[in-house]
């Protein structure tokens, strides 16, 4: 199974960066590959309807969504700005919006934020979590914060509490189970899309297509 592991920040000595390759370790423990990238990967400009009109797709926006495509499952670790999602990540997120098909759809998400403050960015997940619910994101209902990231890692990456260590492999094995379910087991995949009023073979999901 391969998992796009992306930090939301390109900033030098990003936590989150560094969250993301504690938590892209313990994807290749689990038997995964880990893909890893930073929004930095990525540099698109503000969304606008006559850039892309007039010149498509931005060619980093095509490269973030083969790359999201490519995977079976998405772990985003994002800032938290001024209680929200960070304007980056929003707009990354309304540009491969536009590309059909919809790269974001059904597809398995986990959400992590490191932060220094005492909330650990928990609140910019929550923000996040509802443009990638609205395009038919499958994002985990678990979600992984951590708080003062900057005293929170020890010298070799690893988180200096151990039970906060052991929270955060016990979030990535779990869902890294429900995304090799849902990636292999079709009948499951049916199951649980149909109980949700939400078949994959219904007009109803295009909602996340329009
Ligand atoms: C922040 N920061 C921040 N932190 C937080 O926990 N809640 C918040 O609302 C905000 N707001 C905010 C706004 C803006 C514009 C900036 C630049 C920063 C602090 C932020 O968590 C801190 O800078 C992190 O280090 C950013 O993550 P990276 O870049 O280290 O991954």
């Amino acid at each position: 199974m391969r998992v796009l592991v992306l930090s939301g920040s390109s900033r030098r000595g990003s936590v989150n960066t560094r969250l993301a390759a504690l938590v892209a370790d313990l994807v290749t423990g689990a038997g995964a590959t880990a893909d890893r990238a930073t929004l930095g990967d990525f540099p698109m400009p503000p969304y606008d309807g006559d850039v892309e009109a007039d010149e498509g797709l931005p060619p980093a926006a095509q490269a973030l969504c083969d790359r999201i495509a490519d995977a079976q499952a998405l772990i985003i670790a994002s800032p938290e700005y001024n209680a929200s999602v960070p304007g980056v990540v929003k707009n990354a997120v309304d540009w491969v919006s536009r590309v059909r098909p919809q790269p974001f759809k059904d597809k398995q998400t986990l959400l992590a934020s490191a932060s220094p403050s005492m909330v650990g960015g928990n609140r910019g997940l929550w923000a996040l979590r509802v443009p990638l619910e609205h395009l038919g994101a499958r994002v985990y209902p678990d979600m992984f914060s951590l708080a003062m990231a900057h005293q929170a890692f020890a010298a070799d990456g690893s988180l200096a509490d151990a039970g906060l260590g052991e929270r955060l492999a016990a979030t990535i094995g779990a869902f890294l189970d429900l995304a090799e379910a849902d990636t292999r087991y079709l009948c499951l995949q049916r199951r649980w899309y149909e109980f949700l009023g939400d078949r994959t073979d219904a007009p109803v999901t295009s909602r996340a297509q329009d």
